[in-house]
């Protein structure tokens, strides 16, 4: 699907006019575009409306076909509630919902009636319709016609079209990081496991990061001994990417850094998970795939930042080398670990990844992501990712991001009171710390190999993928969440 922006009226290129959609507000106060059609009509929309008693609430819409004197196949009209209340996010959510009502419809051509509305409102709608038409499709080789996408093309209909697209350019590099996380998150393990993540995200330096691949034996140098032992169990050689974006105006300004959980598979290990379900560790790379979309979007609309993006790609597997319950591994900053169960890997990964940041990058922040524990699912549900830091401007920061982007966070505590519960008898800690507070106790591992860095941790486990999704702008499957989120942050309190 492609978006472009147009004058108002101009005949699109296929030929066929297709179908229309444009936003209705409360008392049904038609918008330009659709007041036009209405006049052109003789009032066939506001008597559709009238006999639907369609008045433009949210959450309603008005849905036309083959209306009398259009040469739309269909228009439809996107309830959208008070016009006070139309901000930015309310066009992206039109355009969303516009395209998936009507995406099958047998139209090749989408418009959307935007005269009127400003450059940045357009630009914005655009996004809602990218985000919204992402499909993972690679492997399907039929599908029922009716399921398929007919909608080709998302017209924008605009009094501002050169400016729109110009305003367009930044979210549209936004909306390909978004989309590159979700395909990473979709992959299935057999295609994308650590070589292989590796080897896309080495692709990026097109974009201008520098990307470097660091494998076993460079790791084992380093004495990364957590990272390794969870990868031990597989035929995948674990990998570690370094990427760097270097766009403040002092390249040696501190960077930010972002650490990413890149379990391409997780089993379990020896601590195997039940098999009901185990097909969704395909997405226990969600973190790793954050980061790297958020490279991406920093790269591609090159961003005043200088960053940092660390993943920590492995594969979780048993096998006759497999770490075992009850080892001991010495981490990249030396203190050891009990492995009490293999299936609390990514907390594994995330101590050497976490402690090669800062020593290597000193950076001026650390956040980290991760699909890391089930017990957050239990928390917050699926709607929010949950948040740990060790700072509180940071975190504000990234809670005002969370609201600005949409990607939702919720602030959870530290306590050193629950720290017991990761003492070990034999090790400097141990990896699991029972049920009680288990995102918790999860968080506070990592905190253990973070020095006096301010830091934060997200819990993604239970937002990386989706289904049945409830947001139009975020198909089922893959959401890409974090890269909007990071890039908000980004933008708003860390760009000079
Ligand atoms: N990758 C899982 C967490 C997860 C659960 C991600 C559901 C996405 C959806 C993680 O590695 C894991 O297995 N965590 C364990 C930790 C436990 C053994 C302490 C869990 O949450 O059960
Ligand atoms: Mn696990
Ligand atoms: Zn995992």
């Amino acid at each position: 699907m492609q978006v472009e922006f147009v004058a108002p009226g101009a005949k699109p290129s296929s030929g066929a006019a297709g179908a229309f959609a444009a936003p209705a507000f409360d008392d049904l106060v038609l918008c330009a575009a659709s007041a036009d059609l209405d006049e052109t009509s003789g009032g066939t929309l506001s008597r559709a409306a009238a006999t639907a008693g369609f008045t433009g609430g949210k959450g309603r819409s008005l849905d036309l076909v083959a209306p009398a004197g259009l040469d739309f196949a269909r228009v439809l009209l996107v309830g959208v509630g008070p016009q006070a209340e139309f901000d930015l996010a309310a066009f992206e959510a039109v355009a969303a919902e516009a395209y998936q009502a009507l995406k099958t419809c047998g139209a090749e051509t989408l418009t959307l009636g935007l005269q009127g509305f400003s450059a940045e409102q357009a630009a914005h709608a655009a996004l809602g319709a990218r985000l919204a038409a992402y499909r993972f499709d690679r492997y399907r080789t039929r599908e029922k016609p009716e399921k398929k996408p007919t909608v080709q093309t998302v017209r924008i209909e605009t009094d501002h079209a050169g400016t729109a697209k110009k305003a367009f350019k930044p979210l549209s590099a936004l909306a390909d990081g978004v989309i590159f996380a979700r395909d990473l998150v979709s992959e299935p393990a057999n295609i994308l496991y650590p070589v292989e993540f590796a080897r896309r995200v080495k692709a990026l330096e097109s974009l201008g990061l520098t990307v470097e691949i660091l494998g076993e034996k460079d790791m084992a140098k380093l004495g990364m001994g957590s990272l390794l032992g969870v990868g031990q169990g597989s035929r995948r050689e674990s990998q570690l990417a370094v990427i760097q974006w270097k766009g403040a105006k002092d390249s040696k300004a501190k960077p930010i850094a972002f650490i990413g959980k890149g379990v391409c598979f997780d089993s379990g290990g020896i601590s195997l998970k039940p098999a009901d379900g185990m097909e969704e560790m395909i997405t226990d790379m969600g973190g790793a795939a954050a980061v790297s979309g958020l490279m991406h979007v920093l790269a591609a609309r090159k961003a005043k930042v200088n960053a940092v993006g660390i993943l920590g790609l492995v594969e979780n597997m048993p096998d006759g080398n497999a770490q075992r319950p009850g080892d001991i591994v010495t981490s990249m900053s030396g203190q050891t670990i009990e492995v009490i169960n293999t299936d609390a890997e990514g907390r594994l990964v995330l101590a050497d990844a976490v402690w090669y940041c800062q020593d290597r990058f000193k950076p001026k922040f650390m956040i980290d992501l991760a699909t890391l524990t089930g017990a957050i699912v239990v928390a917050l549900g699926h709607g929010y990712a949950g948040l740990f830091s060790n700072n509180d401007a940071l975190a504000d920061n990234l809670l005002a991001a969370a609201k600005a982007s949409g990607d939702a966070l919720w602030r959870m505590p530290l306590p050193a009171a629950y720290e017991k519960q990761i003492e070990s008898l034999a090790a400097d800690m141990k990896n699991t710390g029972g049920r009680p507070g288990g995102s918790i106790t999860a968080a506070l591992f990592i905190q253990r190999f973070v020095n006096d860095v301010p830091w934060a941790h997200l819990d993604i486990a239970a937002i990386a993928w989706r289904k049945p999704s409830t947001n139009p702008m975020i198909p089922d499957g893959a959401t890409g969440f974090g890269v909007r989120l990071l890039d908000q942050l980004v933008a708003d309190s860390y760009e000079a």
